[in-house]
């Protein structure tokens, strides 16, 4: 295997850096002796070239774009699993036996529920909140209502809180729904699977019968279990950041779904809509994109680029492909929305500007024309994500909770601020 080392050429000093090797992927150059060695700090903001952990979870290959969890690429998973068998192999590691799957879905089914108590909390924002700040305080909160259960150190709490979790997060996200839209909160059904219970909880109204279209909780389950892991994103990485203070894990998934909710993570299926409602027309296209390239006032094309792939996203692959079949069962194929997004990756792809830089289509660039064809509103699109994500976090979180090798994260800095001054009284300033 290749050495490497790090030599300051004025003194002669030389510390050596040991190399870790994963699975697939590059190898990781341990500097962590660096600082102590050389009394030089190691300098990447924005982690272009930093791993902060060793994960088994999910594996990205940004060059081939391929994404897998635990080991399965993304693409079959979509094809042949559901959501509850893949929340299981992420958590898990392997996949499911028949009677495992079955354990796991039913503790899933009976942990929907959330406190009577957090009814009263929602009353409490004002009724057009954004529903990622709804949700953000309400996840915060859980560690009000599940305190008994939060020994980090022990399997069986962290296994509570996971499921719980992940069953409550639909829950919380309808409640923020119908919150907004002043509706009745409804009860999860627990005889319902995972997306159809959602879309109940989103859409049923106490008036009337409501029936679960299984085409639109089958599209929701693909949605999700292509959203539920990405490795250490943004939102993974502030999880793991504030998890490895050793605080409460409700708190720090909360924390996850503050960053996600940016429109550089995932607040970018929101801006995407946003920005193809802006555009308006097909005509309108080459002139946005002009702005885009000429970098005006900030605008990008919203649901382009990624910091690993430099290739297709293979999510976005399967998310357009879906679409079609998405819209054809709704009676709208011809989707101006659609064709306008398909005009702008025709012409993006073929552009010189997005060439060069190696940008393409990303997960959130078609997923939103899927959410509204299933009538979720705009600004709901990221909660669905955070639905989603709520599985790569709780994974995440347990498996550094559990690595005896975690240390508190603390980045470190190059200040640049004042040198050392004394302070001057009011009456010499
Ligand atoms: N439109 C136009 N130009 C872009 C875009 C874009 N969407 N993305 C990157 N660029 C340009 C950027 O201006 C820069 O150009 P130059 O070299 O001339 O300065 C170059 O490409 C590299 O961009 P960067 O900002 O250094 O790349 P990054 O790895 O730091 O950022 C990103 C990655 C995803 C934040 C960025 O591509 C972006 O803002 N995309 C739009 C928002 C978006 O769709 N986010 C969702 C990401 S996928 C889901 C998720 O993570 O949740």
């Amino acid at each position: 295997m290749a050495q490497y080392s790090l030599l300051n050429e004025e003194t002669g000093e030389k510390t050596e850096l040991p190399v870790k090797a994963g699975t697939r992927g590059p190898l990781g150059l341990d500097v962590g002796k660096v600082y102590a060695q050389q009394g030089v700090f190691t300098y990447d903001p924005g982690f272009t070239s930093t791993c902060s952990c060793d994960s088994s979870i999910a594996y990205i290959d940004g060059d081939a774009g391929m994404l897998l969890y635990r080991g399965y690429p993304v693409d079959q998973l979509a094809k042949q699993s559901s959501f509850i068998e893949v929340a299981y192999l992420i958590l898990n590691g392997e996949l499911p036996q028949k009677d495992e799957l079955e354990t796991f879905d039913r503790s899933i089914r009976r942990h929907t529920m959330i406190n009577e108590s957090l009814k009263r909390l929602f009353e409490g924002f004002r009724y057009d909140a954004h529903p990622m700040a709804m949700l953000c305080g309400v996840v915060g909160s859980l560690s009000a209502f599940y305190h008994d259960t939060t020994n980090n150190q022990d399997p069986e709490h962290r296994k509570i809180f996971a499921h719980r979790m992940i069953a409550k997060i639909p829950t919380i996200t309808a409640a923020a729904y119908k919150r907004y839209f002043g509706q009745p909160f409804i009860y999860p059904q627990n005889h319902l699977d995972y997306c159809s219970n959602l879309l109940q909880m989103m859409f049923a109204v106490p008036s009337e019968p409501y029936h679960v279209d299984p085409v639109a909780a089958k599209a929701l389950d693909v949605l999700f279990i292509l959203h539920a892991d990405h490795e250490q994103n943004a939102s993974t990485s502030t999880v793991r950041l504030a998890g490895s203070t050793g605080c409460n894990p409700y708190a720090a998934v909360a924390s996850g779904i503050a960053a996600l909710w940016g429109p550089a993570h995932g607040g970018a299926n929101e801006a995407v809509l946003r920005m193809l409602d802006q555009i308006g027309t097909v005509e309108n296209v080459k002139p946005f994109m002009e702005k885009v390239k000429n970098k005006e006032a900030g605008v990008r094309l919203m649901g382009f680029g990624h910091r690993v792939y430099k290739n297709y996203d293979p999510r976005a692959t399967i998310i357009r492909e879906h679409c079609h079949n998405v819209l054809k069962h709704f009676g709208q194929e011809n989707d101006p929305q659609m064709e306008l997004a398909m005009e702008l990756e025709r012409i993006a792809l073929e552009d010189d500007y997005f060439k060069e830089r190696k940008l393409y289509p990303n997960v959130d660039f078609y997923s939103g024309i899927i959410y509204k064809a299933l009538g979720i509103p705009v600004n709901m699109f990221t909660p669905m994500f955070a639905i989603a994500r709520t599985v790569g976090w709780v994974a995440h979180w347990a498996e550094m909770v559990s690595d005896p090798t975690t240390r508190i994260g603390r980045p470190r800095q190059v200040y640049t601020g004042a040198d050392i001054r004394d302070y001057q009284p009011m009456d010499q300033r």
